[in-house]
């Protein structure tokens, strides 16, 4: 198959998103307000083409990526002429144009993985990597010494079925670290996963959302934010902010554009409860921490006690029994779920159990089958 490669890094970018499996559409449709061009969703990522500023606007707006990749090219590594398939993946690496993002003194770690391929073994794949550009890298900058003490361009290869695929990763630490949980309970959501339900469960700016297990608080916070539309990386940094090939500009527009979206003037409210005392303080803590504690209310309470008005959508993760509480404990919960719970409200619940709706009472309207981590889980939705 041909070598394909990103060469001009001041025009359009081919640029992939990982995410949840499950969450795709949601990414998708964020791309598609963003003005992403051809974009493109396969399991577990979304791709598209873009210039450095909708680099920037992805990593600061999207709220389901788990982070922004350059892609640099693809080719396959199957073995040919009595070579071994290290040398499609060395020759492939050299073709990539390496030097348009990564400067003489910059460091490339690289990492990467491999499935139904001849190349299975993956430390000897990054180091194949690594030598490949090393070597365009020299070419490129006519020198023999490469101090690797510049900013960090992670490299990342993933083979698959023979065939290879070499980004850069933009991000730095992953998009779900938005900056403000400091403090987590003790089985939180990742953020990203928390924003792609908030989404299925249609989280407006007129919501008032509650969560009766919420932990550390990731649906109330991540619900405020998509509510008042506050971007979830205005608050950090990213790895690209300190490359030289990307303009200052890129990034100075990217949060100018994400800071003028923000309306804080919306009637959403969010109310959170959960047994213990610890994860009341530490929800009330991240959302001062988030810049959403005035939309948000944190109690303690037990689900037994849990009362709801009609107007609410219930979103929540509750224990599964894995790392909190015993499958049968966790059932049981369930079942108060489905007594405590009016039927008049929306309600949306995250759990691996396949018996959830007959330990809960009621039948799903909308059942999606999601990822937490390894844990494969299904959405349980309930509308008004
Ligand atoms: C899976 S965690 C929720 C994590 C949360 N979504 C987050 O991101 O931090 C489940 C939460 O349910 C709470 N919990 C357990 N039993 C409860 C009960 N009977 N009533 C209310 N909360 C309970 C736990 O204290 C824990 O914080």
């Amino acid at each position: 198959m041909e070598q394909t490669s990103n060469t001009m890094p001041s025009s359009y970018m081919r640029i992939c998103c990982p995410c949840h499996f499950g969450l795709e559409s949601v990414l998708k449709f964020e791309l598609v307000r963003l003005g992403a061009a051809d974009i493109a969703a396969a399991d577990g990522r979304v791709c598209f083409s873009g210039d450095w500023t909708m680099l920037a606007a992805a990593n600061i707006e999207l709220t389901v990526a788990e982070r922004v990749l350059i892609e640099l090219g693809s080719f396959s590594v199957k073995a040919q002429h009595g070579k071994t398939a290290f040398d499609p993946l060395f020759d492939g690496v050299m073709h990539l144009p390496l030097e348009h993002f990564i400067g003489v003194n910059d460091a490339f770690p690289v990492k990467g993985s491999s499935l139904n391929s001849a190349l299975h073994s993956v430390p000897a794949c990054q180091a194949i990597v690594k030598k490949a550009a090393v070597k365009r890298l020299q070419k490129a900058y006519r020198t023999t010494t490469l101090p690797e003490t510049g900013a960090v361009h992670q490299l990342q290869f993933q083979i698959r079925n023979d065939f290879c695929t070499v980004y850069l990763d933009t991000s730095g630490m992953p998009l779900h670290k938005r900056g403000w949980r400091q403090l987590a309970g003790t089985a939180p959501i990742r953020e990203t996963l928390a924003a792609g339900i908030l989404d299925l469960s249609r989280v407006r700016p007129q919501t008032q959302l509650c969560d009766p297990f919420c932990g550390s608080g990731t649906f109330l916070i991540e619900g405020a934010a998509r509510a008042m539309h506050i971007a979830p990386g205005l608050h950090r940094r990213f790895a690209s902010e300190r490359w030289e090939a990307m303009p200052k500009s890129a990034w100075f527009d990217a949060r100018e554009a994400a800071r003028a979206k923000i309306k804080r003037d919306v009637e959403f409210r969010a109310v959170g409860y959960d047994i213990d005392p610890q994860a009341v303080e530490i929800a009330r803590e991240n959302a001062k921490k988030a810049g959403v504690s005035e939309k948000i209310s944190v109690l303690q309470a037990d689900i037994r006690d849990f009362q709801a008005s009609p107007e609410q959508l219930i979103v929540c993760n509750p224990p599964y029994g894995e790392r909190l509480l015993d499958v049968e404990a966790a059932r049981a919960l369930y079942k108060t779920m489905g007594t405590v719970f009016p039927k008049e409200n929306a309600v949306s619940v995250i759990s691996p159990d396949q018996t959830f709706e007959q330990c809960f009472g009621r039948k799903a309207v909308k059942r999606r089958k999601l990822y937490n981590g390894m844990l494969q889980c299904n959405l349980y939705q309930y509308w008004k």
